[in-house]
């Protein structure tokens, strides 16, 4: 009997069964039968290749063999159920997966160049392999295997194939530096990128809101919004960052470059100047050019030691071989910026052997006296009225990172860019071909005319940036998250140069979403029913004195809580206050919930700061009116718990909305929606929606700044 899997492949054509279908695709040469995966025991590493390591990748800190077969053993148990031990050893072995490392010329990049991420996929009735052109080539073949066994339920098709990004770079650019995002945030998406291959992400790291030179004052420009985001100690950049809870220390930016690169991720760090560059001229008011303050007055004399001392001071922080140093819309003169950017290049290659990349902005001139930036600083092309990246660089012999706008995301809001990637332009955005697949060599999606050829060695591949125009308080850390959620695997695809279609995109991606290890950005929680937890509290239980009671989770999950508080005098309530508190094993719930807490309010010893219920993404507040404490900002709403009063407050996450519902006897049922209130250049004001997760950590307990008691809590997913 044909399984349903033959019949599909026997119905298509060849040129589209001769793949795997996943985010990327994977060219693999279908022969009849499977492996199931609860058959396979052991990870196997071909011990001649365990500690091996491969240099020639952006990062400086390439993971062992070893070390990617551990987390990829890590992520089979996350993603698949399937407990797989580690072993050394020469050979494969029918119930094993083997890993080993082979012939770098059989893996070539589109320019036909030899590409150390290539890997070969192997299955058979005696066993998988998987052969990597290096450890990392490795790791994406055990992208393929895991994604495989996820969408057939556990099994792996008979068959091989070998496959090879068609470039080297392949990742997105976050705007840290208008909005801060933690450690945790940055390694949890570097988790969601890797496993569809993506291998760069793109840090910027200093930046400031829109400097509106037309209306605002030197006063006020001076106090706009700029950050530096790296904290560092050193004498030579003190107070050039005052905003320690919000910048990352060196051991911070350590743990998270380490733990991307566990997962074939390099931290691309980004320092922006001599534009964008408010946080510096903020420290050092001598340095900015009087006409716009966040623009650097290279030609002032201490301009550019003062960058080579920031440079110097961060440079033995980043594992990368480059770095980025910024260099986007200036707009003062040409020539000063070519010397500082040659300068900067200069400084940087003497003191750390590192080359630079800057966003394309001024493109070379061949006329006499005109000095032009060094051929081997790498550009990064994002639009059309600043270069063209085919005939300013490439045909001049500069190499290019296709960031066109085509694919920018400003948060929230914006008057001329999108707010979630535009994926359908990674399936009909090529002009040159019939298809209309897109690939990082398309620049133009309109004009071919832009664009070399497929093969055209310069092309570095992709990088699509978010960027936070409208500051810290028009979103929370996740909604970077969520405008990137369809737009990195559809990149992705493209980036590898996969040739998944709109029409396969859409069931692909909700098949593998579920399972992608080492992150939970949605924060969603296993339950059986729709109710993931409730507590009540009854008279059967009391709390004995200084020690904790387990309280039983109704929902049927065991999600059980546990308090140190007592009783009220009713026996259905406990009583809540500084001294005592109610946790949850949980700490938050991403998008569509409903959360429910009956309550009476006896006092609030804070009255504007008072905090219900702690969490990890968010703390739902009174102060007095009802807050969310999230991502650094507060956001309040008008309506307020009336006190002494029994009242049932809900918090209702739809979609990428949240509404605040306060219902007691005899009081009308409001409903009030939690908005940001962005600032426009700080000429208007625009009122955007937020998606702020459940907080559901903690009730009560110290500087709560509230006394009173709580009858039920409740937790449900759907709204
Ligand atoms: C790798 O392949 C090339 C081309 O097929 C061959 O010349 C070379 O000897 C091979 N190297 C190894 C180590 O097998
Ligand atoms: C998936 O596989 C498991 C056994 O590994 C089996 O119990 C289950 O029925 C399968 N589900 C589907 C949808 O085939
Ligand atoms: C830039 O700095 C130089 C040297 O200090 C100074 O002469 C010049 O006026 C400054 N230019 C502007 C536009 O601020
Ligand atoms: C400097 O960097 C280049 C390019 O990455 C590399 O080839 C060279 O080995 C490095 N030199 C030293 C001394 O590390
Ligand atoms: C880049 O080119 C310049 C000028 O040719 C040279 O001085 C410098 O060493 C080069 N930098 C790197 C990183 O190779
Ligand atoms: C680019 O490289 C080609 C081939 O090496 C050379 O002929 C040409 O002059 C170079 N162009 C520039 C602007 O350096
Ligand atoms: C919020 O979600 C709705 C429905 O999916 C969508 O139309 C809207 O554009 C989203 N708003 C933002 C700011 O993302
Ligand atoms: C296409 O691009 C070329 C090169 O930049 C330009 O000369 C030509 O005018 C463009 N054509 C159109 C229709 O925009
Ligand atoms: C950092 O501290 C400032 C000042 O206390 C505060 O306003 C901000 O919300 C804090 N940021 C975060 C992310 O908690
Ligand atoms: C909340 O109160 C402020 C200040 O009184 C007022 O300007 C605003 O319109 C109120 N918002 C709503 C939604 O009622
Ligand atoms: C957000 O920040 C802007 C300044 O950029 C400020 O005007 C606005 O009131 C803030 N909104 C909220 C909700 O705090
Ligand atoms: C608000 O309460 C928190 C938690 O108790 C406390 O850390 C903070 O200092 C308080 N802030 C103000 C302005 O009272």
């Amino acid at each position: 009997m044909i399984s349903l899997r033959q019949l599909v492949i026997f119905l298509l054509p060849t040129s589209i069964h001769a793949r795997l279908l996943g985010l990327p695709t994977s060219p693999f040469t279908h022969s009849d039968g499977e492996v199931r995966l609860d058959k396979i025991k052991s990870i196997v590493v071909d011990s001649k290749y365990a500690d091996s390591i491969d240099e020639r990748g952006e990062t400086l800190i390439p993971p062992m063999l070893l070390q990617f077969a551990s987390t990829f053993a890590d992520d089979l148990k996350w993603s698949a159920n399937a407990q797989v031990s580690v072993q050394l050893g020469h050979d494969s072995t029918e119930d094993s997966i083997f890993l080993t490392v082979g012939n770098a010329s059989d893996y070539l990049d589109a320019a036909g160049r030899e590409t150390p991420e290539g890997y070969s996929l192997s299955v058979s009735s005696s066993g998988i392999t998987i052969t990597g052109a290096s450890p990392l080539g490795v790791w994406w073949g055990t992208r393929t295997l895991l994604q495989q066994v996820i969408l057939s339920n556990g099994s792996l098709p008979y068959g091989s194939g070998t496959d090879s990004p068609g470039w080297g770079t392949r990742g997105m650019m976050l705007d840290a530096g208008r909005h801060y995002y933690p450690p945790e945030f940055l390694i949890e998406m570097c988790s969601y990128m890797s496993f569809f291959k993506q291998n760069t992400f793109h840090l910027h790291l200093s930046d400031n809101l829109y400097n509106n030179v037309r209306i605002y004052s030197r006063e006020r420009s001076l106090d706009l919004y700029a950050r530096f985001r790296l904290w560092s100690d050193s004498r030579e950049v003190a107070g050039l960052n005052k905003y320690k809870n919000e910048s990352y220390t060196r051991e911070q930016f350590d743990h998270i470059q380490s733990s991307c690169a566990a997962r074939g991720v390099t931290i691309f760090p980004e320092i922006e100047a001599p534009g964008h560059a408010l946080a510096i001229v903020q420290w050092k008011p001598e340095l900015g050019l009087e006409e716009d303050l966040s623009l650097l007055n290279i030609s002032h004399p201490e301009t550019i030691s003062t960058m080579k001392s920031i440079w110097s001071t961060f440079l033995p922080w980043f594992h990368t071989k480059m770095v980025h140093i910024g260099a986007d819309e200036y707009t003062a003169d040409v020539n000063d910026y070519n010397i500082f950017v040659n300068a900067m290049a200069d400084h940087i290659k003497t003191e750390s052997n590192k080359s630079i990349r800057i966003w394309g902005t001024f493109p070379p001139k061949y006329t006499d006296g005109y000095v032009n930036i060094y051929q081997n600083v790498s550009i990064q092309h994002w639009e059309y009225f600043e270069d063209n990246p085919y005939h300013d660089y490439i045909l001049n012999n500069y190499s290019v990172l296709n960031s066109d706008d085509a694919f920018y995301v400003v948060n929230k809001w914006s008057g001329s860019y999108p707010q979630t990637v535009n994926i359908v332009r990674t399936f009909n955005g090529n002009p040159s071909t019939k298809d209309g697949l897109w690939y990082p060599y398309i620049f133009n999606m309109r004009n071919s005319t832009d664009n070399p050829l497929r093969s055209e060695p310069l092309v570095l591949g992709e990088i699509a940036p978010l960027w936070n125009d409208y500051g810290p308080n028009s979103s929370v850390y996740s909604e970077a998250y969520y405008a990137w959620r369809d737009g990195v695997p559809a990149l992705a695809d493209k980036q590898w140069g996969g040739d998944l279609t709109a029409a396969e995109f859409p069931g692909v991606l909700s098949g593998l979403h579920p399972f992608i290890p080492g992150q939970n950005l949605d924060r969603s929680i296993p339950s059986q029913s729709s109710t993931i937890f409730q507590y009540s509290f009854e008279d059967s239980y009391i709390a004995p004195p200084n020690a904790s009671t387990t309280i039983p989770d109704l929902s049927g999950n065991a999600y059980n809580g546990s308090t140190t508080c007592s009783l009220a005098p009713s026996s259905s309530a406990l009583l809540i206050n500084s001294r005592c508190s109610l946790t949850t094993p949980l700490s938050s719930k991403g998008r569509n919930y409903s959360l429910t807490l009956s309550l009476v309010i006896h006092s609030l010893t804070s009255p504007a700061n008072a905090t219900l219920i702690s969490g990890h993404d968010s703390s739902l507040m009174l102060t007095p009116g009802i807050t969310f404490f999230a991502s650094g900002n507060h956001f309040r709403l008008n309506t307020t718990v009336p006190l002494n009063q029994k009242v049932h407050l809900s918090i209702v996450g739809r979609g990428n909305q949240t509404f605040a519902r306060v219902a007691a006897e005899g009081v009308e049922i409001v409903e009030e929606e939690f908005l940001t209130k962005m600032g426009i250049n700080g000429e208007r004001f625009v009122w955007g929606p937020l998606a702020i997760e459940a907080p559901l950590e903690r009730i009560g307990g110290e500087g709560c700044g509230w006394e009173g008691e709580v009858s039920g809590w409740e937790l449900r997913d759907q709204v």
